[in-house]
């Protein structure tokens, strides 16, 4: 049996950071609503002419160098992304031809916040399938392109970054034997599409638009569906969240990760947390969060991971994975 195994992993956020104190000079907000109701106290913003490629390209190549293998051998690239440099060819083509790679395919994935769990579902079932040998799987996002700065109701929520995964295609035998991608579930409903939207499109309005959102809705929405993914991936493979080592949530709201933590029975220590400092990075915030967890040393190999995140569309899901 083949396994998708996680070779390595990279971060990369822009250097710029937009405190909520900068934001309350802005619009009618303060630092201490936007920490009680989100946990969120700052988030990068990319430079004028810093692009979605230029992100991924970079944690890519961290990614690349954490599992010590050459670009040369990816011939895969998925990359999740709303934010795209252009509406086509895909940021994944152009981050292939900036990494140097000559060969495979490499495509994008829409599933917004979800987008990192689906592109990570692809690239799993192509190495599995045996078509690839080793993919990029890639969030990356410029969310601060489609806030409108003058609404408070989404402006102070989102940040741009990207992460990255090495993932290569392992017999499952020896000490590889339990490692790498154990299972993933998507889920799309729809009929939510215009609770969390952009109001723009090359085939709508022509334009790029902005980001709208019904917060609470989507709130409710989040801790009831995530709360059931997370359960489906445990159930799926005969574990409980007593075997859950590390939760890696896509980080939209403090509030949320405590919620699916609780609703879990899983300690707070056990949730690996980065909105307070990244925001909602959207795609890039599971592969963020790994990256986070893994540099400072709290994620080792062998250990279990439970990723989730849930996003427009509505899309959600989960990847159960052992390190
Ligand atoms: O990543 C994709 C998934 N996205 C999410 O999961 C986001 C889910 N939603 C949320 O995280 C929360 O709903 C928000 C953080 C967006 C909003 O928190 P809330 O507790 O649901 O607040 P609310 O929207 O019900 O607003 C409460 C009050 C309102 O004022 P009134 O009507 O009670 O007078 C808002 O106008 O807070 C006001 N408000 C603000 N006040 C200060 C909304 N945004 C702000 C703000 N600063 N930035």
């Amino acid at each position: 049996m083949i396994r998708s195994v996680v070779a390595g992993c990279g971060a990369y956020l822009p250097a710029r950071t937009l405190t909520n104190e900068e934001l309350a000079q802005k619009v009618d907000t303060s630092d201490a609503w936007i920490v009680e109701r989100t946990g969120i106290r700052e988030r990068h913003i990319a430079a004028e002419g810093e692009l979605t490629s230029d992100l991924a390209r970079i944690a890519a190549e961290r990614a690349l160098a954490d599992a010590r293998i050459a670009a040369e051998e990816v011939d895969l690239i998925v990359l999740a992304t709303a934010t795209p440099d252009l509406t086509f060819p895909a940021t994944a083509a152009k981050v292939q031809s900036q990494l140097g790679i000559r060969r495979g395919a490499a495509f994008d994935i829409q599933a917004v916040c979800t987008g990192f769990i689906y592109a990570l579902a692809v690239a799993d079932n192509f190495l599995k399938a045996g078509q690839f040998k080793t993919a990029l799987v890639i969030g990356a996002e410029t969310f601060s392109r489609i806030l409108d700065w003058n609404d408070r109701g989404t402006c102070v929520l989102f940040g741009d970054g990207a992460g990255a995964v090495v993932l290569r295609a392992e017999e499952a035998r020896g000490t590889n034997r339990d490692r790498g991608v154990l299972s993933t579930h998507l889920h799309a409903d729809g009929r939510q599409h215009d609770l969390l939207y952009v109001d723009g499109g090359p085939s709508s309005t022509g334009t790029s638009g902005f980001l709208r959102m019904a917060g609470k809705e989507v709130f409710r929405h989040a801790v009831v569906n995530l709360a059931a993914v997370v359960d489906e991936a445990l159930h799926a493979n005969g574990l409980t969240a007593k075997d859950v080592d590390w939760l890696v949530p896509h980080q939209a709201n403090k509030r949320i990760l405590d919620a699916t933590a609780r609703k879990l029975g899983l300690a707070p220590e056990k949730v690996i947390v980065t909105v307070d400092k990244h925001g909602n990075t959207s795609a890039a915030s599971v592969p963020l969060a790994l990256a986070a967890g893994a540099a400072d040393g709290r994620i080792k190999p062998g250990q279990l991971l439970l990723l989730e995140a849930m996003g427009g569309g509505f899309t959600w899901g989960s990847a159960l994975v052992r390190w």
